[in-house]
C-alpha cells in the first residue's frame, strides 16, 4: 500500500512503496508532469523551460489514490496528477558512490561582441576558390559556426553547401527536413513557435555533429535565427558556479525523442562534456527533448537542477547570443556538438521556408586539413 508525506517544508515529498521509501523534490515532480500544458499530446515533447517554473516552487498537497499521485504545487496551487508506476520508475533516490573546461588552441570562445566578426564567405568564392574555402573552415573550426551568403535560392541548395566539406547525414527525419509551419507538427521545430537555443538531436548518440540551415523564403515577420556559444557559455557557469560546472559535467542527463511512429530514440550523456582529461569536448541543451534526469543521486538533484537552471540563464542571455536574419539563398553551418541555436518566434503573415540537414564535423575538419596541406604543399 503506497503512503506519500510532505517533507522538507514542501521541497520534497517521502514515497512509500510498503517499505521502500524514496524521495522526490518539487521541482522534478513538476519538470515531469505530463499534462498538457507541459508535453505536447501529439509528440510527448515538453512543451516549457524550467523559467516558467517558479524558483520556489514547493509542494502543498499530496496524495495517491489508487495507482494516482495526485500533487498540488505552491505558489500558483496547480494540480498535477501522476502515474505512480512511472514516479516509481524513474526514482533517482539511490545510495550514493562517491583545472577541467579548457579548450585547444583552435578553438575560439565568443559571446555577443563578436557579432561582427562571425565567419562570413561567398557562396560561388568557396565554391570556385580552395583557399576561399579553406579560409572559411577554418573559420567554422574556429567558431563552432560559419554564414554562406549568394547561394542558389532553390530546393536542395543545401547539399551543394554539405558537398564543400563531406556528407550528408540521414536520419529518420530523411535525407534533409523541412522547416516551415505545419498544421500537424510531428516536432515543435516545424510550428512558428519561438524555440529556446538548443543543440540538435541530443537523443542521438553520437549525436549529429553539423547542422546546415539554409533559407529559401523568408518575408514572415521574425523568425531571426541566434547562435550561442555552448562552451562560452559553460565556461561562464564554472567561473559563477563551479559546484554547478562539476555537477553538470559529471552527471549523466538523459533524452529522449519518441513523436513518431518506429523511433524511439534515447541517450544519456553529460548536457557539458568533458574529456577523461578535462578537456571541454561538447555540450547538450535541448528542453524538449529532455528525458527525465534519473542518474544524479538524490542528494545532488536540487543542486544539479539549479546548476541546470542556471546554465539556461547563461544561455538565454542576449550578452552571449548573435543575432541574424537569413536571406534567401543564405545559410549557416553550426557545431551541434557546441554551438546551440533558436530562432524566434513568427508570424502567419509571409512565409519562412527553410531546409536542414545533418553533415559531420570530423569531416569538416578532415577536409579543412587537407585543404590547408594541399595549399602549403602547393606554396612549396
Ligand atoms: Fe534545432
Amino acid at each position: 500500500m503506497a503512503d506519500v508525506k510532505i517533507i522538507e517544508d514542501g521541497a520534497a515529498i517521502a514515497l512509500d512503496m510498503g517499505g521502500a521509501v524514496s524521495r522526490y523534490h518539487a521541482v522534478w515532480l513538476r519538470d515531469n508532469a505530463w499534462d498538457e500544458q507541459t508535453r505536447a499530446a501529439g509528440n510527448g515533447q515538453r512543451l516549457i523551460t524550467l523559467s516558467d517554473i517558479p524558483e520556489d516552487i514547493a509542494i502543498q498537497h499530496a496524495s495517491v489514490e489508487g495507482d494516482r499521485l495526485k500533487v498540488t504545487f505552491a505558489p500558483n496551487e496547480e494540480q498535477i496528477d501522476y502515474d505512480l508506476n512511472w514516479i516509481v520508475a524513474h526514482c533517482y533516490d539511490l545510495p550514493q558512490l562517491s583545472e577541467k573546461g579548457w579548450v585547444g588552441d583552435e578553438i575560439l570562445v565568443w559571446d555577443s561582441a563578436w557579432q561582427g566578426q562571425v565567419p562570413v564567405a561567398d557562396f560561388s568564392q568557396v565554391t570556385q576558390d580552395k583557399e576561399a574555402l579553406a579560409t572559411w573552415l577554418d573559420g567554422i573550426v574556429q567558431f563552432g559556426f560559419g554564414k554562406l551568403t549568394g547561394g542558389p535560392v532553390e530546393e536542395g541548395a543545401l547539399f551543394q553547401v554539405a558537398d564543400l566539406f563531406g556528407y550528408v547525414r540521414e536520419t529518420n527525419y530523411g535525407r534533409h527536413f523541412e522547416v516551415r509551419t505545419e498544421v500537424h507538427p510531428s516536432n515543435l521545430a516545424f510550428t512558428g513557435l519561438g524555440l529556446q537555443a538548443h543543440t540538435d538531436n541530443p537523443y542521438r548518440d553520437p549525436v549529429p555533429t553539423v547542422q546546415i540551415l539554409y533559407c529559401l523564403e523568408n518575408s514572415a515577420e521574425g523568425g531571426e535565427n541566434m547562435v550561442v556559444d555552448g562552451f562560452a557559455c559553460a565556461q561562464r557557469l564554472q567561473r559563477e558556479d563551479p559546484r554547478g560546472f562539476h555537477l553538470l559535467s559529471s552527471y549523466c542527463a538523459r533524452f529522449e525523442f519518441a513523436g513518431e511512429d518506429g523511433v524511439c530514440l534515447r541517450s544519456r550523456r553529460p548536457m557539458i562534456e568533458l574529456a577523461p582529461d578535462g578537456a571541454l569536448v561538447g555540450v547538450r541543451f535541448n528542453n524538449r527533448s529532455a528525458a527525465a534526469i534519473t542518474d544524479v543521486p538524490y542528494g545532488d538533484m536540487a543542486a544539479y537542477y539549479a546548476a541546470y537552471r542556471r546554465l539556461g540563464k547563461i544561455i538565454d542571455d542576449p550578452e552571449m547570443e548573435i543575432t541574424f536574419k537569413l536571406e534567401p539563398g543564405e545559410c549557416f553551418v553550426v557545431d551541434n556538438t557546441r554551438v546551440l541555436h533558436a530562432r524566434k518566434g513568427y508570424s502567419g503573415s509571409g512565409s519562412r521556408w527553410l531546409q536542414g540537414c545533418y553533415a559531420d564535423m570530423d569531416g569538416l575538419r578532415s577536409t579543412h586539413a587537407a585543404l590547408v596541406q594541399e595549399i602549403i604543399r602547393a606554396a612549396e
